[in-house]
């Protein structure tokens, strides 16, 4: 039989990634090898992300490109999926009606089958029906050979209606999964190779929840943190407001759980954050940070902002500044607010034009710089425990790894050491990157 080609480009988070990884694991299972280039495949798939319209325009921009080949091998088929394909459903193939058929966020399971469809009846097929049970999130997705990480989905959906976000509507509420079903596919991971897992949900902290078995968001990592050969934990993503003591304990008690946490802000402003819906105020997320800074002084804390919600004044602005000062992050996603439709900050007066939120983006991300750089200065001198990943881009001499603040580190070494944790002196820190020296043991 003839070799069938997938293509699958994926826009957007952690978790679209991970989709895109069970997309490719159940096409294999009927013939598709996955390719890295567009002109040879057989069936294009596009994972497009909508959280921001920006993410939307690039999504449809990379339609349009991948959608010319089919001029050129009529036998090509695209499929059009993700929150994006949620989002709008049929109306995909208003945008180009070339698009063969558009899968939502709980209906990768269904891909053989819509494939399949298209194939034999030469007609368009659509499913963006939610469920009660994501079927897809228990697929095993075999990371490729030689990876030391991989993800694993514990939660997906949300119910928090943050007042700017369309996540809630993509990808559903929250549904967890169940805690052996995690545990097995974590062990059987650790067979492939896999040394470090990352925990993916909308929002881990409220793993557990509204479900049948006896285990929240700590008791998890606690019985991951059990299983031999797993040597590194993380999660991505936080909600402040669900972030419990248990889980601030594991910090202390875990050693596999690295010194990481991702606690996206977004304002320092007490008044946008209610606007926004987020359910903490500026003081209670600061006397988290205080209290996961006092079990691990050294945790990275990274977070997302956004500038120019609907009502944000300079002074509102200026606090956020504030935050940032009082905080120092060791990185920052920025966003410009960005108006999504169906969510209830569209409703929201005070539209901050467009010029103002530019220029208060622009502010903010030279700000993180001179964080983020200083950060990076201060671990100079210091030791870091590094998982090696492989040789580094810049230069065949050197590797490349993370440490447990999720920064990367260059130093010389050879690639009998890739796939270990080592020491390394931290020689220089630059604004993305550390430059480092092995200490032998
Ligand atoms: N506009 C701008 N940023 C947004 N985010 C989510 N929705 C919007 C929006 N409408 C940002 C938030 C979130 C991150 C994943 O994306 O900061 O934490
Ligand atoms: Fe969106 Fe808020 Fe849910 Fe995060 S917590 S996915 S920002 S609604």
């Amino acid at each position: 039989m003839k070799n069938k080609y997938l293509y699958i480009e994926t826009f957007g988070c952690q978790m679209n990634v991970h989709d895109s990884e069970q997309m490719a694991v159940l096409l294999s299972g009927v013939g598709y090898q996955l390719t890295d280039h567009a002109q040879k495949a057989d069936l294009i798939l596009i994972n497009g992300c909508s959280i921001r319209d920006k993410a939307e325009q690039k999504a449809f921009s990379e339609l349009g490109r991948l959608l010319k080949f089919k001029d050129k091998n009529p036998r090509l088929i695209v499929g059009f999926g993700g929150c994006l394909a949620q989002h709008l459903g049929e109306k995909v193939y208003g945008r180009d009606k070339r698009v063969d058929f558009v899968f939502g966020t709980h209906n990768i399971h269904q891909l053989p089958r819509m494939v399949d469809a298209v194939l034999k009846e030469r007609r368009r097929v659509t499913q963006v029906a939610f469920s009660d049970k994501i079927e897809s999130l228990g697929i095993f997705a075999p990371p490729p050979p030689g990876s030391l990480g991989a993800f694993v989905s514990i939660m997906q959906g949300c119910n928090n209606y943050c007042a700017y976000c369309v996540v809630p509507y993509l990808r559903g509420p929250e549904m967890s999964r169940a805690p052996e079903d995690i545990c097995n596919e974590v062990e059987k991971l650790t067979r492939c190779g896999v040394q470090e897992v990352t925990l993916l949900g909308q929002n881990v902290n409220s793993y557990g929840q509204n479900t049948a078995f006896d285990c929240d968001f700590p008791k998890l990592i606690r019985l991951i943190a059990r299983i031999d050969g797993i040597r590194r934990i993380r999660f991505t993503t936080s909600h402040p407001k669900d972030l419990s003591d248990g889980l601030v304990e594991c910090f202390q008690s875990e050693k596999k759980l690295c010194g990481h946490i991702h606690l996206p802000v977004q304002s320092g402003s007490n008044r946008i954050l209610k606007r926004m819906n987020r359910g903490y105020t500026l003081e209670q997320y600061l006397a988290k940070v205080k209290r996961l800074r006092s079990v691990r002084p050294t945790m990275a804390i990274t977070s997302d902002i956004i500038v120019g919600f609907p009502g944000e004044t300079q002074k509102d602005f200026e606090e956020t500044i504030d935050m940032m000062e009082k905080i120092r992050f060791d990185s920052i996603f920025s966003f410009k607010y960005s108006e999504r439709k169906g969510t209830a900050a569209r409703q929201l007066p005070d539209k901050v034009p467009e010029a103002e939120k530019r220029k208060r983006l622009i502010r903010l991300q030279n700000l993180q710089n001179l964080h983020t750089q200083e950060k990076n200065t201060a671990l100079e001198g210091s030791i870091q425990q590094v998982l090696v990943e492989g040789r580094s881009k810049n230069s065949d001499l050197d590797l490349m790894g993370r440490t447990e603040g999720w920064k990367i580190v260059n130093f010389r070494g050879g690639s009998d050491l890739i796939g270990t944790l080592v020491d390394v002196e931290i020689t220089r820190g630059f604004l993305h990157s550390l430059r480092g020296k092995m200490i032998e043991s």
